[in-house]
């Protein structure tokens, strides 16, 4: 017989925060099956000393290893404004890639002086809003941004210019971004983001500080982050060759976490001890100028401090074949196992020390087939009513959360110390509703 490993062994080996009473999942002080009757389920918990610790690594690193830096927090991957409030005060600032998440930041107390715009279409109107806002810097992805900056631009506006190295990073496809055939950023090989940057002194009010690449994300191998810099420091090189001055050097984001057991992500000084060290001795060996170092994690900074707490309701056993745990969330909260094959590890929240015998498929509540949200997983035997937690979900998960079907996005609840309060509300019928036009062609639309 094999011996069978606790959720507690095999599931929360790598989430130091996460523990165990007595059986009781906790998290950031609080038993999640309190949080879930407290606040009913599907439920997203963020514990919010946990971002602060990963995200004050990256700024303690820095500053021992390389003082001239700024560590942008990458929006995308979980933006609502109460994540600026926590991050803002440790030092960060943030990239943002629509009005919408810049609109979020200053809402929360991020200073626009600290804001980095990415994207590779700003619209027209994006762009005139981040210049009111006063936002640091641009990340330039195409000659028509720069075009609309310098039209709407009533001051010099700093802007570094998105460069695609070529890196070949391991991971899904869809989050590889640095491939030949990228829709993101100018190829250095081909000689067009050589172009573009000399094209820049064409406009008297933009103010070339820069390149920036990202190579992909939920890397875990350091060796791609260096060759990105081997890349982005000869490139250095050739620009230096051409009069152009380069202040700062982007690196993005891209640093992996845990989701699976499989998994196996440096931690945030780690990746940041080596890419700063690497830098160091790059551009001394080329003889070029430090620049400042801009990184922008998002993932690894809010990915493990999210679980999402689901509630079981059907349970279908398929005769010698599986069987299915059905819960209250899905694809509408959690998108990823459907976009990216994504995978997850799930403790059931008041059974946190049993025996996983049982082999489940953890089904969400969507009128697909395809939204699975665990397939496959042993836990202890299930019964309508067990609250599930499933591990790993701040990041990518709110902010990728739909209506689809109409369910509502699951609101987030902050838990530290014990203490736990909603940082995003819950998401009422009528909230989804509220835009919605009854007799579109009537004069008063009701
Ligand atoms: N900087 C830039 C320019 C980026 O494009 C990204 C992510 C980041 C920073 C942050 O990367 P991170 O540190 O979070 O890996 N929805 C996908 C991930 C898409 C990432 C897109 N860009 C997922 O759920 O896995």
């Amino acid at each position: 017989m094999t011996k069978i490993k606790t959720q507690s062994e095999k599931a929360l080996a790598p989430f130091g925060d996460l523990t165990i009473n007595r059986g009781r999942l906790v998290v950031g002080g609080c038993f999640a099956s309190e949080l879930a009757e407290k606040y009913g389920t599907p439920l997203y918990v963020f514990d919010v000393n946990r971002a602060k610790n990963t995200a004050a690594a990256y700024v303690d690193v820095l500053r021992r290893e390389y003082p001239d830096f700024t560590v942008c927090y990458a929006s995308k991957a979980f933006c609502c404004a109460g994540i600026y409030s926590i991050l803002a005060p440790l030092g960060l600032g943030a990239d943002v890639v629509s009005g919408g998440e810049l609109y979020t930041a200053i809402k929360g107390g991020m200073d626009p002086a600290k804001i980095y715009f990415h994207g590779n279409n700003k619209t027209e109107s994006e762009i005139a809003y981040a210049l009111e806002s006063g936002v640091e810097c641009f990340v330039v992805d195409s000659e028509h941004e720069l075009t609309l900056i310098s039209k709407h631009a009533e001051k010099p506006q700093n802007v570094i210019v998105r460069v695609n190295p070529g890196v070949e990073a391991h991971t899904h496809k869809f989050i590889q971004t640095t491939t030949p055939d990228s829709k993101f950023g100018f190829s250095i090989a081909d000689g067009t983001a050589e172009q573009i940057i000399l094209s820049i002194k064409n406009y008297d009010n933009i103010s070339f500080k820069g390149i920036a690449c990202h190579i992909g994300s939920q890397i875990f191998e350091p060796q791609s982050f260096e060759i990105a810099i081997d890349k982005m420091t000869d490139f250095i090189v050739k620009l230096n060759s051409l009069g152009i001055e380069v202040e700062r050097l982007d690196l993005g984001g891209g640093f992996g976490i845990h989701y699976i057991e499989q998994d196996k992500p440096l931690t945030p000084e780690q990746y940041m001890t080596n890419s700063a060290r690497y830098l160091k001795s790059a551009v001394k060996s080329r003889g070029i100028k430090p620049p400042r170092l801009i990184v922008e994690p998002g993932r690894s900074i809010v990915g493990e401090a999210g679980i999402t707490l689901y509630t079981v309701g059907a349970i279908k056993t398929i005769k010698d074949i599986k069987t299915y745990a059905a819960v209250d969330g899905g694809m509408f909260d959690n998108p990823r196992v459907s976009l990216y094959d994504a995978q997850y590890r799930a403790v059931v929240a008041d059974k946190a020390d049993a025996p996983c015998d049982c082999e489940y498929s953890i089904a969400g509540k969507c009128c697909e087939s395809g939204d699975i949200l665990i397939d496959g997983i042993k836990l202890p035997e299930l019964h309508t009513g067990d609250v599930i937690a499933v591990l790993s979900t701040g990041a990518y998960h709110y902010s990728m959360a739909s209506n689809y079907n109409r369910n509502a996005v699951p609101p987030v609840v902050a838990v530290a110390d014990g203490k736990s309060a909603y940082m995003v509300k819950p998401q009422t019928y009528e909230d989804m509703t509220r835009n919605d036009v009854i007799h579109v062609f009537s004069e008063d639309g009701i």
